[in-house]
């Protein structure tokens, strides 16, 4: 029996665009994703996919609608609440990295361990930085390195973490094909090995393929979602 571990209802998130005017960038998003399973979301840019990894994951708030994460209805946590909670629990790897220069791709690597009291071994943290080709780059100061190599920095900096809801936006966007493969294959472990929820964006119709259940999004609406449910082949594709 598969657990839901993150789940929105009706999820709407309008921004302000000028003081007589908003945009309505998800509009009633529905939502699950389960323990042991990769749950994909696709769809074309500007449909809304950041925003609702951002909004599944805590790291905005809906502008109406709910979200659980563990059981746990985000909207009653306070800021500071929702911070430890998301430290404890989430793990996220953005589009755009999010790693800090002026810092060394290991001690980025460091910093949100020691944020969250967490232990690693060394031997984990440089293993990890083998597997993923980083060795020589764990020094370095990640600003001096490529988009590809940062992409893998913060995977590092998320598995040491070993959050049980990974959250991963566009995880191989920057990747030559072999890496992207060993990290997608990181992430399938993560989920159908460890039991992680797993939830990815991406744009490459062969990862979307690879999803347990694969969500598409458009202009801020679920069109489709695809795949198993207790094993169930699953459509209900809109035409
Ligand atoms: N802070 C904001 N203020 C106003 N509009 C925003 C804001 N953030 C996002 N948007 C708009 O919301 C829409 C969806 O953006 P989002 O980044 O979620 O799309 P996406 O599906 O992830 O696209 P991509 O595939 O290009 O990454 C876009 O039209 C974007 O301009
Ligand atoms: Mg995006």
């Amino acid at each position: 029996m598969e657990t839901i571990t993150v789940r929105s209802r009706d999820v709407t998130k309008r921004y302000a665009v000028r003081r007589d005017m908003s945009v309505t960038v998800l509009d009633g998003i529905d939502f699950e994703a389960s323990g042991g399973r990769v749950t994909g979301i696709t769809g074309p840019s500007g449909g809304g996919k950041s925003t609702l990894l951002y909004c599944l994951s805590g790291l905005e708030r809906p502008t109406t609608g709910s979200v659980e994460v563990l059981g746990q209805p985000l909207e009653k946590l306070s800021k500071r609440a929702l911070l430890l909670f998301r430290r404890q629990h989430i793990g996220f790897l953005f589009q755009s990295y999010n790693l800090i220069s002026g810092m060394s791709a290991k001690a980025n690597v460091l910093l949100p361990l020691r944020l969250a009291h967490k232990k690693v071994s060394t031997e984990r943290i440089d293993s990890l930085f083998e597997s993923f080709g980083l060795s020589a780059q764990r020094e370095e100061d990640v600003s001096h390195l490529s988009g590809g190599e940062q992409q893998r920095v913060a995977l590092i900096r998320l598995l040491v973490s070993d959050p049980e809801v990974i959250f991963a936006d566009e995880p191989t966007g920057a990747l030559d094909q072999e890496m992207g493969r060993r990290v997608i294959a990181e992430l399938d472990r993560q989920a159908h090995q460890y039991g992680k929820t797993v939830v990815l964006v991406t744009h490459d119709p062969a990862i979307s393929a690879s999803c347990d259940v694969l969500y598409t999004l458009r202009d801020g609406t679920v069109v489709s979602r695809q795949g198993a449910a207790d094993g169930r082949a699953e459509s209900r594709e809109s035409d």
